[in-house]
């Protein structure tokens, strides 16, 4: 994500009007619409509606999209849109298919502002599912969607109603994160750790996830969606580090005690992260 680019804001009342043919091609645009995304009615007329599509964008929700208007019905998504030269602005699109005779005719679109909070939930979400997408194909995407919906027992509507109506929907399993217990946790493991190296033990294994609770905690969340945030990839790195710097203490190298202690000061740096994104 590119945090220095500049925000359009789209004003209340606002209505960005979009027509395209069955295939996207845009064939009508509103003065609004022209005006937010940058373009002359001349530029975009006759040009593909990714023509606005923002990096930042996950392919799933277009697939998503496309899906249903194939299916020939509407559907609605919250975008983040290009702004032509540079910015970009936020907006929920409701696009249905027009149908003429039981076929499509062609696509329309129309698209408001939505509020900072949801902005910011779905900055949190789409991060997620664009960091997902560069390592997966779309139908592994998908099914990283569907599945991220299926935890939270939302289908794809009950999802938009959910940010419609200003509810958290990231990382709902990361809400039973207790940072005190994560800490009491460690510094058990560490004093423990410290007392079997005084009476003389050496290399005994202090890395398995079953030496502490944390550990645990990070292997029964594995592989839900939560887990491929960028965040929690940090959280359990940092984790891996700390228990490391123990390991190399258990073995012998008492000098890296001190280092263990700040490696630990990190974990809950990068665990507060985690937290933050699941407000
Ligand atoms: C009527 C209509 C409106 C659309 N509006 C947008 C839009 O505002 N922003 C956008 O990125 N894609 C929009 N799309 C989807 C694009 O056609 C396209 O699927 C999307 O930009 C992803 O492009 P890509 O598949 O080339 O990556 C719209 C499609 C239709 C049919």
């Amino acid at each position: 994500m590119n945090t220095l680019e500049k925000e359009v804001e789209v004003i209340e009342g606002d209505v960005l009007v979009s027509m395209t043919d069955v295939k996207g091609k845009i064939t009508y645009v509103n003065d609004i619409f022209c005006q937010t995304a940058g373009y002359t009615r001349e530029e975009i007329l006759g040009k593909p509606h990714n023509i606005v599509r923002h990096p930042d964008m996950p392919k799933v929700i277009f697939k998503v999209l496309w899906d249903a208007l194939l299916d020939g019905k509407s559907v609605s998504a919250f975008v983040k849109n290009k702004v032509n030269g540079g910015g970009f602005y936020w907006v929920r699109a409701f696009v249905a298919p027009v149908m003429v005779n039981g076929t499509m005719s062609h696509i329309i679109s129309y698209r408001r502002r939505i509020e900072d909070s949801q902005k910011e939930v779905l900055s949190s979400l789409y991060g997620t599912l664009v960091d997902y997408e560069r390592r997966h194909s779309v139908k592994e995407s998908y099914q990283f969607f569907m599945d991220f919906l299926d935890e939270r027992k939302l289908n794809y509507r009950e999802f938009l109603n959910r940010i419609s109506e200003n509810k958290q929907v990231t990382n709902v399993d990361a809400l039973n994160i207790d940072l005190t217990h994560a800490k009491v946790d460690h510094l058990i493991l560490s004093i423990n750790i410290q007392e079997r190296v005084k009476r003389g033990e050496k290399n005994f294994e202090v890395t398995k996830p079953c030496c502490c609770k944390v550990g645990k905690w990070i292997e029964s969340l594995s592989g839900t969606s939560m887990s491929h945030s960028r965040e929690w990839r940090d959280f359990v790195s940092s984790h891996s580090v700390f228990h490391n710097s123990m390991q190399l203490y258990a073995n012998g190298q008492t000098s890296i005690l001190a280092q263990a202690k700040e490696d630990e000061l990190k974990i809950y740096e990068s665990l507060q992260k985690v937290i933050d994104i699941t407000k």
